[in-house]
């Protein structure tokens, strides 16, 4: 069985395998552990292995990778990206910062290390409204998600500086969609969506939460059905730890790069070392900076 030869591969090579909440179902299950982007950064830091497989996307990995310098990091698809992340480069911000050259620089987690590197502090969706309270008050640019850094600023009462980049998934999601979806599962049953959705969906939705805040919420609640606005991967986890609640997923949205580690790549890839994430130890320096200032916010 294929997750037979990935759990000998995993022991020989002292390795640990991460994956994110939106991985495929069978890769969650073979996981060490399975979380949100602040909750693998955080895990990133506890690990004694020598090798971390990172089942998720590029972002991710190289966060890992920036916080253990000294660990092979792999990401079993090479390819597995955040088109979010993409939307600005280090070129485009330092130009911001020259524009507004009193304004602190905040990077959403989904960005790449380059951008991290020219900021001085990141977030993620499970953390930012935290985070961002810190810097109250303050001149804000914040990259690359204008819908996270909307959804912040809102509730803190503040002014950002968004640049207009956003999740291509998340975006996919309509206001109709949360009426069918309430209509569906019962003008009862809590809507949640993620911080990344516009904001019309935001404010028909009753919470809005990163996918660890989603698990966490279904987990607590007295609630037993649940509409569910974010990529379709975190069903597998909501239903595996709450068997006896039901979930009525929104907009169908699949995020098609969360997708592309599959159990055969991730053995491939601890079988190979493959594709081993680097990060030049000048960018690695900065970007660490701004990572390690927020997780030591929350
Ligand atoms: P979370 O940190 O909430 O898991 O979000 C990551 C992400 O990419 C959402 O699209
Ligand atoms: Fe990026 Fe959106 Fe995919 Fe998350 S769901 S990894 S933000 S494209």
């Amino acid at each position: 069985m294929i997750e037979d030869e990935i759990r000998m591969l995993r022991n020989n090579h002292r390795a640990v395998i991460l994956a994110h909440n939106y991985c495929r179902g069978e890769v969650q299950d073979i996981a060490d552990f399975t979380g949100d982007s602040l909750e693998l950064a955080r895990k990133a830091t506890e690990i004694d292995a020598d090798v971390i497989v990172f089942c998720g996307v590029k972002f991710m990995a190289e966060t890992a990778k920036i916080l253990n310098p000294t660990k092979k990091v792999l990401l079993p698809d090479p390819t597995a990206g955040c088109p979010m992340a993409e939307m600005i480069t280090a070129a485009q911000l330092r130009e911001l910062k020259a524009k507004y050259p009193g304004a602190k620089a905040v990077c959403y987690v989904n960005s790449t290390a380059e951008v991290k590197a020219e900021c001085d502090i990141c977030v993620t969706s499970g953390n930012a409204e935290k985070v961002m309270a810190t810097l109250k008050g303050e001149e804000i640019i914040f990259v690359p998600d204008m819908h996270l850094g909307g959804y912040v600023s809102k509730k803190l009462g503040e002014s950002y500086r968004c640049w207009k980049g956003f999740c291509p998934i998340h975006a996919k999601l309509e206001l109709c969609d949360i009426r069918n979806g309430r209509l569906a599962a019962g003008m009862d049953a809590p809507v949640l969506v993620h911080p990344e959705c516009d904001k019309p969906v935001r404010e028909a939705a009753d919470h809005c939460l990163s996918t660890g805040g989603m698990c966490k919420f279904v987990k607590e609640s007295s609630a037993g059905r649940f509409v569910i606005g974010t990529e379709a991967g975190i069903l597998h986890r909501l239903q595996k730890e709450n068997p006896e609640k039901e979930f009525f997923p929104i907009g169908d949205l699949e995020c098609v790069d969360m997708k592309k580690i599959t159990l055969e790549k991730l053995r491939d890839s601890l079988e190979k070392m493959q594709y081993e994430v680097e990060v030049p130890e000048e960018v690695a320096m900065k970007a660490r900076t701004a990572i390690e200032r927020m997780l030591s916010i929350g």
